[in-house]
């Protein structure tokens, strides 16, 4: 097979849950811009007019639905409904995602990383616990299984969540409740990696590092926060989501057609541990 031809994605119908910014933007964006026709579900209105309309401007075929990935009944009814303007659906990235506030330690002050009180098991909140499942597990399950009543039939799809480098390390700055939710779903990506494999469904995860996004309402655009976070990663630099739109476009490509229930870190060598 030509290397064109393993990353050929034209005429596939995508769908990407939270697609209206950061990650998920960078999906979309990096399958249209080698022919997929993609359909971004996004609880965030605005976002998803504008990158919509952004997208289209540049030639690209996308459409875009306002959803929430927590309304499992809607979900159904967006992913029946882009399977249906496509004829078929062959990739779908269950990213819809949170972050869960503080964890039990805040950043270093010198050479001592304070406990924070809001981060505090006891002081957990039932809420907080509950919102960051219901989005990043209860949300990308729901979309697989969405994915799957489409994929099985036609024993051919392939799906790809996106998890974290917290679902493999324990990061005392990140709530645990958003570890749980990413460590739970890598492991429900292999089983459904499994289950599936007989019907040609590769499941794969991306757990990416730091990446500059939208994410905990943007806090990570700050340049002393990245320059921080630069200085601990290898590679000496964080991501953007033009670094991750060739893992997407491999794992949604006939390049990767062999590989199911992987977990792929895209981090800049951060998991690694400390270099120069
Ligand atoms: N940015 C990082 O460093 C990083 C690292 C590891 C994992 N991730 C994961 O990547 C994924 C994408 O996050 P991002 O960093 O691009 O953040 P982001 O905030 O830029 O994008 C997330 C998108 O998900 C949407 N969303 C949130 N809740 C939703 C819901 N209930 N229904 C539908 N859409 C919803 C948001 O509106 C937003 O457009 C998340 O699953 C996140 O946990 C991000």
């Amino acid at each position: 097979m030509k290397i064109a031809e393993a990353f050929a994605v034209q005429d596939y119908g995508v769908v990407v849950t939270g697609g209206a910014s950061g990650l998920g933007l960078g999906f979309a964006e990096g399958l249209a811009e080698n022919g997929a026709r993609v359909t971004i579900l996004d609880v965030d209105a605005q976002r998803v007019a504008e990158e919509t309309e952004s997208l289209r401007g540049k030639g690209l075929d996308v459409r875009g639905e306002v959803l929430d990935v927590t309304d499992h009944v809607a979900l159904d009814k967006a992913i029946d409904s882009a399977a249906a303007a496509y004829g078929r659906l062959d990739v779908v990235f269950a990213n819809a995602g949170i972050d869960s506030g503080p964890g039990f330690l805040g950043s270093w002050v010198g050479s001592v990383r304070p406990r924070r009180t809001e981060g505090a098991l006891e002081n957990y909140t039932d809420e907080r616990w509950n919102r960051v499942i219901d989005i990043n597990l209860n949300g990308a399950f729901a979309t697989l299984r969405a994915g799957a009543r489409h994929m099985k039939p036609r024993k051919s799809g392939r799906m790809i969540v996106t998890t974290s480098l917290a679902a493999l390390l324990v990061e005392p700055a990140i709530g645990s409740a958003y570890m749980a939710a990413k460590a739970g779903l890598a492991h429900l990506a292999r089983s459904v990696a499994l289950e599936l494999a007989a019907y040609n469904i590769t499941v794969n995860s991306i757990a990416p590092g730091f990446f500059i996004t939208n994410i905990g309402g943007g806090h990570a655009k700050n340049p002393e926060v990245q320059r921080t976070l630069a200085r601990t990663i290898p590679m000496h630099r964080v991501g953007f989501a033009e670094d991750i739109k060739g893992l997407a476009l491999f794992l949604a490509s006939p390049a990767s057609a062999y590989i199911t229930g992987q977990q792929i870190v895209i981090d800049g060598g951060w998991g690694l541990g400390a270099a120069d």
